[in-house]
């Protein structure tokens, strides 16, 4: 499964790309905004940092706007992937885009249904998002299975890119059910690396360094 960091703020980015923990990046609006930065600016330092996909999502609503923001992140590096909405006109962008080469990652995906428009549209990239869906009470990861069987059901070559994604369960769950790519924040990548028996596995070892006077240096 390829990690994607779900993150605008280039320090984060640049730490965990340094352990090789980073296959990709993706940003949406909010991210953006968080990050108090230009989108082009902010965008393309991503892009040089990072040699894997690195998505920017646009901000108009209409087809005909969607595809000039579209095509003018595109320019930015060839490791851009246009972010679009799952809507009809995201759907229309997406298809122009994706038969013009460039990848595109389709976002706010909650339904099969959506995800099989998407593909069809010729989606690089389908985000359904885990956490939002659990937030109103139904199964997120459900979601990534339902996904999981019908593109294999009929071998659609999108993506799925888990978004939304909130624990360190979400990440085995998803590796569990085979998505392709799970995007997170920073922190949820790093729980991860949290066991409390490792925790305590190795303050047991320190404690017998420490009775034996074990050194190596
Ligand atoms: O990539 C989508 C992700 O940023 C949304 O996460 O926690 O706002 O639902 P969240």
């Amino acid at each position: 499964m390829k990690f994607f960091v779900d993150t605008a703020e280039i320090d984060q980015i640049k730490e965990l790309n340094d352990l090789g923990m980073v296959d990709g990046v993706t940003t949406n609006p909010s991210l953006i905004a968080k990050s108090g930065r230009d989108i082009l600016e902010v965008t393309k330092e991503i892009c040089d940092m990072v040699d894997g996909p690195v998505s920017a999502e646009v901000v108009a609503l209409d087809a005909e706007t969607m595809l000039a923001e579209g095509r003018k992140l595109a320019k930015i590096a060839d490791n851009i992937a246009v972010k679009v909405p799952l809507t009809w006109a995201g759907l229309q962008t997406c298809k122009t885009l994706s038969d013009e080469g460039t990848m595109v990652n389709v976002t706010l995906c909650f339904s099969a249904n959506q995800a099989l428009l998407a593909a069809k549209a010729g989606a690089t990239f389908i985000s359904p998002f885990i956490g939002r869906l659990d937030d109103i009470n139904t199964d997120g990861l459900e979601l990534i299975d339902d996904i999981r069987t019908i593109y294999d059901n009929y071998g659609f070559e999108t993506q799925i890119l888990a978004a939304s994604i909130r624990s360190a369960n979400h990440m085995s769950e998803c590796a569990k059910i085979g998505a392709d790519v799970a995007t997170a924040p920073p922190n949820v990548i790093k729980a991860m690396a949290n066991h409390v028996l490792t925790d305590k596995g190795l303050a047991g070892f320190m404690a017998d360094v420490e009775k034996a006077g074990i050194k190596i240096l």
